[in-house]
């Protein structure tokens, strides 16, 4: 470990993986960026003059009501991109395909949890989404306006979105797991005239009543004048006449004309709710051409995508991931897409596999928590599937430990699929640095490089560049198209977090090295390290050294107090195939301080049944911090214990 870099307040790294594995070269011959030249010299040309590539590029991508007359303008912290156009995202996803002859091409091939399915052509899409742009209209929503979406996973989700994206209102997906105190907040927050539900969902097995939830919810929500509610599960709900409207109802009366406003190239297109680590959860603020180009533009890049592609995202449309990746980014892309409403493991733990095999997907996008839980379940699901179609495996969300990124290169892709891990926030609008798949050899748990238009720098506490191997803190150099344009309603919020620390960069809040070869690795949130004896440690490589060991199905490491050392490595620790003893206690210990030293063997290890998770599947290291200092009470910590109940106590504010 370098001592120089503890001056500097940079992070030591202790990881050390070396394996290598270059895009295959069948897959390479038929890529889109098909050698590392070929990445690089795109790269160079977008960061020489990135105006003149994005003029260029946004031009051709999307289609202009009226042509843009400035390609940036840039006022710190604040872009505006493409100036003076006038686009639609909804005009971009269908029209654009219409007009191109390819209106029967299949859109959205979908899967309901029990089984039901449906397929829809971009000219049925297009049907639909009209249709309801003028349900929201005869419901008097206007551009501008704010409509909340708390849907299952079913394409009248999507319908929604583009519906209101086609007449300009601006919609706020809350995910149909959150509570009515958290859809309340939503609600209020972006003063929203309209909130667009289901009956219930359907979650392994059982139907969750969503339309009840809402109801809830807009006890306090007095801005909502409107709900729309949709058949999915023939549950009872509970009525209130002129406030509630069945979407079955609206759509029938709606015409199916409904030509897409042609709006400013800055018109808000939606707001996510993304969680603070601390007060209440931030509206990141997306707009329409910007977002709409880099949504389209990093899925080519990063999927490879063809025309006879299937592509599948797991995700839901209430994280970012579905914003871009299963809606705005494949359908302006006029991807095939599959679309699954429910649970991984229902009715088994097969389900998804048996998904890639019937539709034959190629392209499959997933999250790394996901990939832990395929792994714990056992091989056997997946041996029973031919996944031969499959051509590239992504990841998204959280690092991905090399371990699990072994796994998912042998038993998913059969060692033939490039793996993109891909980096990227919902502040960023798509992704920000990932392997190309034809272009970029990978590095199991490195998201490898920037894509072209993005410049990462990595500064240390004093403010310093980074040199090689040396984590810091992940700033972005200049502004790029899909960056989010602020807070909803909060300036001061918005410059505060990201752009107060270094100066003239923007703040991810992530640490990451940059090593040698010039491959990034994400070292986790800037809040989460670990300092031991003055050694700040980053929470992945101790989690990536313990899952490494056969007996972990998955870990967490965080810093709690110590005497001595200021903070102690405390792990928490589910296992597989085997039971948890004093004797694997002692073996993990050893087994981290040989992975990685003896400055990261962990004082404490504790057992877990699960790990406590964020409704995204993000661990939540900030509870298991208060659980390891002792500020959060728990029973005997030599057993094993199941901290979902404390998660899901703290739910609302991760
Ligand atoms: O900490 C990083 C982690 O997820 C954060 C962004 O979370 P969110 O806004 O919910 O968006 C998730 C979907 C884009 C990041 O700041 N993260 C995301 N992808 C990766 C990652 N950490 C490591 N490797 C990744 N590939």
């Amino acid at each position: 470990m370098a001592d120089a870099s503890n001056r500097s307040g940079a992070i030591d790294t202790v990881m050390h993986e070396e394996r290598l594995f270059p895009p295959p070269a069948e897959f390479a011959a038929q890529a889109r960026i098909a050698s590392f030249e070929a990445y690089e010299k795109l790269w160079n040309e977008v960061a020489a003059d990135p105006e003149a590539y994005w003029e260029r590029v946004g031009r051709e991508e999307l289609h202009w009501f009226e042509p843009f007359t400035q390609t940036l303008r840039w006022n710190e912290p604040y872009a505006e991109w493409f100036v003076g156009g006038k686009t639609n995202a909804s005009y971009n996803c269908l029209d654009k395909h219409l007009d191109e002859g390819h209106g029967d091409r299949t859109a959205i091939l979908w899967e309901g949890e029990p089984g039901d399915t449906r397929k829809l052509s971009y000219a049925d899409l297009h049907k639909q989404v009209c249709k309801f742009a003028n349900a929201l209209r005869s419901l008097g929503v206007e551009a501008g306006d704010r409509v909340s979406i708390y849907m299952p996973m079913t394409p009248e989700l999507v319908v929604a979105m583009l519906g209101c994206a086609r007449i300009g209102a601006v919609h706020s997906v809350i995910f149909a797991g959150f509570s009515a105190e958290a859809i309340a907040e939503r609600n209020n927050d972006a003063q929203a005239v309209a909130i667009i539900t289901a009956d219930a969902g359907w979650r392994r097995g059982k139907a969750l009543p969503l339309k009840q939830t809402v109801d809830e919810a807009l006890k306090k929500s007095s801005t909502v004048k409107h709900c729309i509610v949709l058949d999915r599960v023939n549950e009872a709900v509970h009525w209130q006449p002129g406030r509630d409207h069945w979407w079955h109802d609206l759509m029938r009366d709606a015409s199916e004309e409904c030509p897409a406003t042609p709006l400013d190239s800055e018109a808000p297109l939606f707001i996510l709710y993304t969680s603070g680590s601390t007060g209440k959860p931030k509206g990141i603020l997306h707009t329409t051409a910007g977002y709409n180009l880099w949504a389209k533009k990093t899925f080519q890049w990063v999927f490879d995508h063809r025309a006879d592609d299937v592509y599948w995202c797991t995700a839901d449309c209430g994280w970012i991931t579905g914003h871009s990746y299963i809606t705005y980014g494949p359908l302006s892309a006029g991807a095939t897409c599959v679309m699954y409403e429910g649970a991984p493991n229902h009715p088994d733990e097969a389900r998804f596999w048996e998904i890639i095999e019937r539709y034959k997907v190629t392209l499959f996008y997933t999250a790394p928590t996901a990939i832990r839980a395929f792994i714990k379940w056992g091989d056997e699901h997946v041996e029973k599937h031919d996944l031969s179609s499959l051509r590239v495996l992504g990841t998204v969300g959280e690092g991905i430990n090399p371990q699990a990124w072994m796994w998912y290169h042998t038993k998913i892709g059969g060692e033939r699929c490039p793996i993109v891990d891909t980096w990227w926030q919902t502040e960023t609008g798509g992704v920000m640095m990932s392997p190309l798949p034809g272009a970029i050899a990978t590095k199991p748990g490195s998201c490898t490089k920037p894509l072209p238009g993005v410049i990462p720098k990595i500064i240390a506490e004093d403010g310093t560049e980074c040199g090689p191997d040396q984590g810091g803190m992940l700033t972005i150099a200049h502004p790029w198209p899909g960056m989010l344009r602020g807070i909803w309603g909060d300036k001061e919020r918005y410059q505060e977090v990201y752009w107060s620390k270094v100066k003239g960069m923007y703040l991810a809040g992530d640490n990451a090295r940059c090593d040698r070869d010039g491959y990034y690795w994400i070292m986790g949130r800037i809040d989460d390290v670990l300092n031991v004896s003055g050694h700040r440690l980053s929470t992945i490589e101790i989690e990536s050294a313990l899952v490494s060991h056969p007996a972990v199905a998955e870990a967490a490491a965080v810093g709690r107090p110590h005497e001595l050392k200021g903070e102690a490595v405390a792990v928490f620790v589910t296992v597989k195939g085997c039971e948890p003893s004093e004797e694997l206690r002692k073996e993990l210990k050893l087994h981290v301080r040989k992975e990685i030293g003896a400055l990261a063997q962990p004082d404490d290890i504790r057992f877990t049944n699960t790990l406590p998770k964020t409704r995204s599947g993000k661990i939540m290291r900030r509870l298991l911090r208060d659980i390891a200092a002792g500020r959060e009470a728990v029973g005997d910590t030599t057993t094993l214990e199941d901290y979902s109940v404390l998660a899901s106590l703290r739910q609302d504010e991760e």
